[in-house]
């Protein structure tokens, strides 16, 4: 293992992490969302090597980070509607959680958009990641720096637990400077794709930056475009619907953030079999069963479970899905530090109808989905608890 995989957050290691990146090599950086693994995004090599390092198929296109608005436009190829629905989006959103996919540039490596000719760009207001971006005045390559399929990473230490291996480095953004900046939102940008000739905005991934609050940006310029959003849970039990993600969106692969343990949605818990209606799976669990299970609770729907089950924790006990999205992958990764834990019981997101623009619940439900790759179900306990 390289004996100096740290790199030291200040001016001189910012200047190193630079000159590494110059040179090819990965270095792994905080951002507002998630750890990103950074690549120089012009090197074809350095950007291969992100893939190999992660164990991430080349189908799954890059998000580039880039410091400024004119970086970014260097770097994209848009239709007049396209650059005035840009403007605005940029605006309003950036430096923060948005990446805008649009039609890339020849100077753009093809395997960062995975052979698609479409790239994602965004500004993090991570001021590390602001700083080593005008420092290396690169564009950087940097999908979450976690093994691929797994949870994305919080902490260095994660990025380390996963990719400490694989010959990259880490500039840490947990000290007491930067740690109120690092992973705030804890869960990964939004994802936007432009497409000036339906004039339709897609949202590939729901993130901190609601559909809401796009839905708003929009209504306020003159342009008449509609915002579409892909519904992964719409469809639960029906595979299709994955499909049509598959088709629509490279690299929304539907296990993903998943930790190590099998994990299922509790839907409900029911006292009796009686209880369930419709026609849906239920769980049937005794009392010895439950001590294996570890829950992951939000807003206390799960909490009867509590002295039961080998460990709780609950993501926000009063239903702030800002403060669960913060805190779910450090949760996911948790539960893997249990030895005997056989499945992971996670809660059961209910988006309302009225959502308020700074609600991130679209994003929290979509990651908990994911984690457990779709799996949903009903738990009936057989013995008395
Ligand atoms: O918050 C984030 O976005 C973090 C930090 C490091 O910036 N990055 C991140 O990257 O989450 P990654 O690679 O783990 O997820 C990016 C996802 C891809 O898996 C893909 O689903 C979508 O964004 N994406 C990126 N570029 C795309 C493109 N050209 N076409 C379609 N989907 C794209
Ligand atoms: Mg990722």
């Amino acid at each position: 293992m390289n004996p100096h995989i740290w790199i030291e957050n200040t001016e001189k290691g910012l200047e190193k992490a630079s000159e590494l990146l110059k040179k090819g090599k990965l270095v792994a950086f905080p951002t507002e969302t998630v750890y990103g693994l950074g690549a120089n995004a012009l090197n074809a090599d350095a950007v291969q090597s992100i893939f190999t390092a992660k164990g991430r198929p080349l189908t799954d296109p890059l998000i580039v980070h880039v410091h400024n608005k004119d970086s970014a436009l260097e770097l994209l190829d848009l239709m007049p509607s396209e650059r005035d629905i840009f403007n605005a989006l940029s605006e309003d959103c950036w430096p923060g959680p948005l990446t805008i996919i649009a039609k890339a540039k020849d100077i753009i490596p093809m395997m960062v958009t995975a052979n698609t000719g479409f790239v994602g760009i965004r500004i993090p207001s991570h001021p590390l990641a602001l700083k080593l971006l005008e420092t290396s005045k690169l564009p950087i390559a940097a999908p979450s720096a976690n093994r691929f399929g797994h949870v994305s990473p919080t902490l260095a230490s994660h990025v380390f637990d996963d990719l400490g291996s694989t010959g990259i480095y880490i500039l840490s953004g947990d000290d007491e400077i930067y740690s109120k900046f690092t992973c705030l939102h804890g869960i990964e940008s939004s994802v936007v794709k432009l497409n000036g000739i339906e004039e339709k905005l897609l949202i590939l991934r729901q993130g901190a930056i609601t559909q809401e609050r796009l839905q708003n940006i929009l209504s306020k310029t003159q342009i008449s475009w509609s915002v579409h959003s892909i519904e992964r849970c719409a469809n639960l039990h029906d595979d299709t619907s994955s499909k049509i993600i598959g088709e629509v969106a490279p690299g929304q692969a539907l296990t993903h953030y998943a930790s190590d343990i099998p994990s299922v949605i509790i839907e409900q818990i029911l006292s009796n079999i009686g209880d369930c209606h419709q026609e849906k799976k239920i769980l049937q669990y005794n009392f010895d069963d439950l001590k294996h299970i570890v829950v992951i609770d939000y807003n206390c729907q799960l909490l009867c479970l509590k002295d039961s089950v080998l460990a709780y924790q609950d993501l926000s006990s009063n239903g702030s899905s800002i403060e669960a999205a913060h805190n779910l992958f450090e949760s996911l990764r948790w539960t893997e530090t249990f030895s005997n834990c056989t499945q992971v019981f996670l809660p059961s997101i209910i988006i309302g109808s009225s959502i308020d623009e700074n609600d991130i619940i679209r994003g929290l439900s979509d990651r908990i989905f994911r984690a457990a790759s779709g799996k949903k179900t009903y738990l009936l306990i057989t013995n008395n608890l």
